[in-house]
């Protein structure tokens, strides 16, 4: 079973400057709700209550987002504007969060390895808020989180996210190399995985999103990590120290994904998400 989810929050977010001076970049809103709720909905949909988020400094308006505001509450109580706190009422009533600070930014392994205090040793969920999943799908109404647990359930090791991607953008992604799983079409075991290639080193252009399902073993991997790409530990180089040992399977979701960490992605998705809402 999965009980916990990890939110990696510490990031500057500086590709959104000036507007992430002051906010934290998770809480960058796709019309009403920031990017933080939409990945705290999809741990929820997939049956997991306790999230567990990576913080850092400046980052304090996450934690009052997943709190009661009571001059707020009774500022528009029994006003036309209460249903606007509806959904994230329900959602606080439903979760339990907790915060632990990354005080040095030494890249999302360590921000994972951070989170180690607040899960334990348990396999856990891990969503990068900036990359918003959704499923676009008539038929599969399952979110990415939940296509992955049931992956999870039936070969109980690590699991990352896959989509394809143009050759020439592989250096902004991990990227895997592996063999499908009896004949699969979305499942590949991973037998190679390189964080950010120039295309021509690239394995292939299956590129891993922010969204995971990590064996506890991979702290103590985290632990021996030396600084990769950028000069940050990279949770791609400890994956691929459990894909050596045939423990790590890469997953094609259905669905649909936005980088909301770059501007032109936010845009889509704010575009997408309105379109969506308009014809409800
Ligand atoms: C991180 C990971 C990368 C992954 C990406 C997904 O990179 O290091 O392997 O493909 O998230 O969004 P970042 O976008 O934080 O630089």
């Amino acid at each position: 079973m999965i009980k916990k989810c990890l939110f990696p929050a510490a990031g500057y977010g500086t590709r959104f400057l000036p507007a992430t001076k002051a906010t934290p970049k998770e809480m960058l809103p796709v019309l009403t709700k920031p990017l933080i709720q939409y990945g705290v909905e999809e741990a929820v949909e997939a049956g997991i209550n306790t999230m567990a988020i990576v913080t850092g400094r400046g980052k304090r308006a996450i934690e009052d987002h997943f709190d009661i505001s009571y001059e707020l509450e009774h500022q528009i109580k029994d006003t036309s504007k209460e249903h606007l706190l509806n959904e994230i009422r329900t959602l606080i009533s439903q979760c339990t969060f907790s915060y632990t600070r990354q005080t040095q930014m030494k890249g999302l392994g360590h921000a994972i390895l951070t989170g180690e205090t607040l899960i334990g040793d348990e396999p856990f969920a891990v969503i990068l808020a900036d990359d918003l999943c959704t499923n676009n799908s008539l038929n599969d109404t399952n979110g990415v989180l939940l296509q992955m647990l049931k992956i999870y359930n039936t070969y109980q090791c690590s699991i990352v996210a896959i989509e394809e991607v143009p050759l020439e953008q592989t250096n902004k992604y991990g990227v895997i190399a592996g063999e499908p799983i009896n004949n699969s079409e979305n499942l590949y075991r991973v037998s190679n995985m390189v964080e950010k290639p120039e295309p021509k080193d690239a394995p292939s252009n299956l590129a891993i999103i922010g969204r995971y399902i990590l064996t506890p073993d991979i702290f103590d991997i985290l632990r021996d990590t030396k600084p990769g790409k950028g000069g940050e530990i990279q949770i791609t180089d400890a994956l691929l120290e459990q894909a050596k040992q045939g423990k790590v399977i890469a997953y094609k979701f259905n669905g649909r994904r936005f980088d909301c960490g770059s501007v032109e992605g936010f845009v889509e998705a704010t575009n997408y998400f309105f379109q969506k809402e308009s014809s409800k």
